[in-house]
């Protein structure tokens, strides 16, 4: 086993990372979130920046920390905030990988009171929020751009269909619903998938584990490209 990133692969490079779930807001006192930790996020900037890479986490709400004081953190809380960092970090970076799990929608209406419970049922309209990852592949030059697939059935199917709709370089897809692998654990199953469409299986492991071996993969896809 290896227990350490192949140090120094990544050195010269700066890799952004998106970690998290996303808060989108009903009122003062409640919001829309999902179950993501941040956990696989924060490992893999550690994972990129033990490998020698400059790191800027965006990071949503999580409780998790970060043991490299190197890593350039940076807090947001809605999907529009993750939307407007992302965009702000993205044309001086080289790797990008995009593992928050971002909210698709948010409450269309935002009250700036707390709503008081009422006889009968409440609704609240929502709307769709704008999906960071794909609007990053329409605009991508260098960029080495990685995606993450969350899916419950027919994962390879979905996350395939994923890499090619966003233009991505590589999508890493997690089947949220196997034991030992998705939100909160310690640890992860998941497949990585390039552009040839070859998939890399990374078996159960620790999300340290697992994320040097996606950073191990995406340095080995941009040496064959050339980068
Ligand atoms: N993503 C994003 N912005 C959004 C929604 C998703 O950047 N508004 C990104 C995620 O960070 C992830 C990838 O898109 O890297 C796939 O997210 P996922 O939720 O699995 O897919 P969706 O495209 O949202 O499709 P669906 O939830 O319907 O399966
Ligand atoms: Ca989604």
């Amino acid at each position: 086993v290896n227990h350490q990133a192949d140090k120094g692969v990544l050195a010269g490079k700066k890799v952004l990372i998106s970690a998290g779930p996303t808060q989108e807001t009903i009122d003062p006192v409640r919001f829309f979130t999902n179950r993501s930790t941040g956990k696989m996020g924060f490992s893999l900037a550690e994972a990129a920046a033990e490998a020698g890479a400059e790191v800027t986490l965006v990071a949503g709400p999580s409780g998790e920390k970060l043991s490299n004081r190197l890593i350039n953190r940076i807090d947001v809380l809605t999907a529009e905030e993750m939307y407007e960092k992302m965009h702000q970090h993205f044309p001086s970076h080289d790797i990008v990988i995009k593992a928050a799990a971002v909210a698709d929608y948010r409450p269309k209406h935002v009250y700036s009171e707390k709503m008081k419970k009422q006889e009968g049922m409440w609704s609240i309209e929502m709307e769709r929020t704008k999906d960071i990852l794909k609007s990053l592949g329409e605009i991508k030059k260098h960029q080495f751009l990685v995606g993450f697939a969350a899916e419950t059935t027919n994962p390879q199917e979905y996350g395939v269909q994923k890499l090619k709709k966003k233009n991505l370089d590589a999508i890493v897809i997690n089947n949220v619903a196997a034991v030992g692998a998705g939100f909160g654990g310690d640890t992860n199953i998941a497949t990585y998938i390039n552009k040839n469409l070859k998939p890399d299986e990374i078996t159960l492991a620790t999300k340290i584990e697992v994320a040097r071996k996606i950073i191990r993969f995406i340095d080995r896809d941009m040496k064959d490209e050339g980068q």
